[in-house]
This record gives structure tokens, C-alpha cells and sequence, in this order.
């Protein structure tokens, strides 16, 4: 088995954050989801990952993959105009082979690793098998309507009439016989190659497919309120107190990690929050659900429930929450007068 781990796209719910970098890296907890999406692959021993990558940002994660070797796989790098999930197995194919694979979102997080699905993909001897997880929002996934035995009935891409709450979250398991489907089906309304269309596709011709109710969390960290909640995730899931760098004269409460060289002074920080490398952090509070990324400096300033990037330079801001800052950016409170003055990116959010 091989696996398939989707790195391209477009990104443009995430601008202009995606211009200088691809959203698969945008870091949660100070690792980038690509990372996590990787460390699970990598748990089921899956050898060889073909990791598909968007012409713009693909060089981006090449710096970051590299030869998978911090993972312990091997890694095929595949170029792909970003024109749908299931182009993207199409682009794959010589890489794929005659193989089954797994695939997976490199933006999508679960709480639970690949080993159960693979387990009942072989043992069943599917052609398919995809994860479902209830969503509120039906009409922005892609659905699936089960019978009362939990077999598939019908599936749709982002349905206008209501047929269920079940979304396909990023994981599939797929034999070969996906690309006789793809082979059949057209591009969509969106001039995408859908691979819930493939899907339906298999079913349409007789092949063993099956789904799975996800029993643990998922996110699919697309818009930066999803990066936000998968953040505060990892931090409560996985962060324990380790205190690395230097604390003067402050308080760190509960499950903070304070990196090596970082240094926290006349400060409060309260966790889960992870302070990256070499960051200073002083006279501020830090609140819950915060990442603060190597190199940042925060001086003067209150924020909770954020994620800020590397190197960044907060100063005097009274109180931040709920923000998503990019790496090398600066935010500052401009003392003479009450004036806002902004130098920001194309597609920027900023609210005042
Ligand atoms: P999406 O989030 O559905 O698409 P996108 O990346 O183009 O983002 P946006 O809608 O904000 O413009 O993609 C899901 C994942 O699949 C994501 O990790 C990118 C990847 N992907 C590809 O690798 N190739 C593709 O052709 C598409 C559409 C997505």
C-alpha cells in the first residue's frame, strides 16, 4: 500500500497568508499540519508517499518534506495544476501504479490514526473506503447518505437540497480500480475533477465501497477560524508543561511549553500555549489556546486564543484574540494618536 498526501490547492480562503507560503505548513502548536498529517502516515508504515504540490507553493514543501526522512518514508514529489482532488490521483497515477492507497488532506487533522481503516480496507478487500464525520453545515462539504445498514446510498459535493449531515472528511482508502472511475467522470460546475463524483462513480459501477463514521475530532483548517480551532486542539491534546527557557520574575500556569532560549519576563502566560525558541515574550499576558512562534518578540501586549507565526514583533497591543498572524509581521499601537495606520497584504483581514 502506498499513500497519497495532498499538498497543492489553491489556497485562497487563506490569503495572503498562501502568497509566500502553502497553507499544509501553516503551523498549529508551532508545527506545521503537514507535520501531523506525515506523523500518521509514517505510524502505519506506509513506505512510499507520493506528495502531490501546487506549482506556487510546491517548492515551499519540498523544503519542509524534503526525502521524508524525518518520517522514515520515502518521498515522490508530484506537480499538479490545482484542478480537483480526484485530478490530483490522475496526476498521481504513474507514482501509484497498480497499488491501493491511502489518501489524505495535508490541511485535515483527526484524532485518531490510520491503522483501524487500513485494517478493515484489507481485511474487506474494498475498492474504497471513506470517513465520515457528522458537520453542521452540510451544504459546504461533500455528503454522504447512508442506508439504516450504513451503506452508501448516494453521495453529492456541497448539496443545495438537504440529504444528510455525513461529510467526507480528508481520508480515503482507494484499490486501483479508482482510476477506471476517474477515467469516467467529468469535470464539475467548478471545473474540478470531484472525487466524491469518482466515488459515486465506483458505486455506480459495482465496485465494494464502503464508509466509516469517524469517532474522534476532525478539522479541516481551510479558513483561518479552522486554524484557530485546530490550534487550540493540539495545545489542549498534546502540550505538557516543560519549561526550557528562562522565566523571571513571571508566572506560567498550567501546561505551557516554554522552548529552549525563550525567555518569559514580568509576564503571565497561561496555558495550554506553546512559546517557540528564542522568543521574548515581557510585561504581556499570554492567555490559553496562544502559539507564538520561534523568534517572536511580544512586549507590552495581551493576547489570547492566537496563533502567531515566526518572528513576528508585537508591541503595546492592549488585547488581541482570535487572530492568525503570518511569519516577519508586525503590530504595533501607535502611540502619538489615535489614528490607525496599516501596511497590509493583498486579500488581508484586519478588524478594528
Ligand atoms: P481545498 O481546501 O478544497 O482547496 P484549495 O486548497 O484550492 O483551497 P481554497 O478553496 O481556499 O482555494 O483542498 C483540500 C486539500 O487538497 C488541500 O490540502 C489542498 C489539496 N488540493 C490538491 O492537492 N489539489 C487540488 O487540485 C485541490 C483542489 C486541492
Amino acid at each position: 500500500m502506498k499513500a497519497l498526501v495532498l499538498s497543492g490547492g489553491k489556497g485562497t480562503r487563506l490569503r495572503p497568508l498562501t502568497f509566500t507560503c502553502a497553507k499544509q505548513l501553516i503551523p498549529v502548536a508551532n508545527k506545521p499540519i503537514l507535520g501531523y498529517v506525515l506523523d500518521q502516515v509514517a505510524a502505519i508504515k506506509i513506505e512510499d508517499v507520493g506528495v502531490i504540490t501546487a506549482p506556487e507553493t510546491g517548492q515551499f514543501v519540498k523544503d519542509y518534506v524534503a526525502d521524508g526522512s524525518s518520517w522514515g518514508v520515502n518521498v515522490t514529489y508530484i506537480t499538479q495544476e490545482p484542478l480537483g482532488l480526484a485530478h490530483a490521483v490522475k496526476t498521481a497515477r504513474g507514482f501509484l501504479g497498480p497499488d491501493s492507497f491511502v489518501m489524505c488532506l495535508g490541511d485535515n487533522l483527526t484524532g485518531q490514526g490510520l491503522e483501524g481503516f487500513v485494517k478493515r480496507f484489507k481485511s474487506e478487500h474494498l475498492d474504497a473506503l471513506i470517513i465520515l464525520k457528522e458537520v453542521e453545515t452540510p451544504s459546504s462539504f461533500g455528503i454522504a447518505q447512508l442506508d439504516e445498514k450504513g451503506n452508501i446510498v448516494k453521495l453529492a459535493e456541497k448539496p443545495k437540497t438537504p440529504m444528510g449531515n455525513l461529510a467526507i472528511i480528508g481520508t480515503y482508502l482507494f484499490s486501483s480500480k479508482v482510476h477506471q472511475a476517474i477515467e469516467r467522470i467529468q469535470p464539475s460546475w467548478r471545473g474540478e475533477l470531484e472525487i466524491t463524483d469518482a466515488i459515486q462513480e465506483m458505486i455506480n459501477m459495482g465496485f465494494n465501497v464502503k464508509a466509516e463514521i469517524l469517532n474522534s475530532w476532525w478539522l479541516d483548517t481551510g479558513k483561518k477560524d479552522d486554524i484557530l480551532s485546530a490550534n487550540a486542539k493540539i495545545l489542549d491534546e498534546y502540550i505538557q508543561r516543560e519549561i526550557c527557557g528562562v522565566v523571571a520574575n513571571s508566572t506560567v500556569d498550567g501546561r505551557v511549553k516554554v522552548e529552549s532560549e525563550a525567555q518569559i519576563i514580568n509576564s503571565v502566560v497561561r496555558g495550554p500555549c506553546i512559546i517557540g525558541k528564542n522568543v521574548l515574550v515581557e510585561n504581556s499576558f499570554i492567555g490559553p489556546y496562544t502559539s507564538v512562534g520561534d523568534g517572536s518578540k511580544i512586549s507590552r501586549s495581551n493576547l489570547e486564543y492566537c496563533v502567531v507565526q515566526e518572528n513576528v514583533v508585537l508591541s503595546d497591543v492592549e488585547r488581541m484574540e482570535d487572530s492568525l498572524i503570518g511569519k516577519n509581521a508586525r503590530v504595533s499601537r501607535n502611540q502619538r494618536c489615535r489614528t490607525i495606520k496599516l501596511h497590509v497584504g493583498d486579500y488581508s483581514e484586519v478588524e478594528v
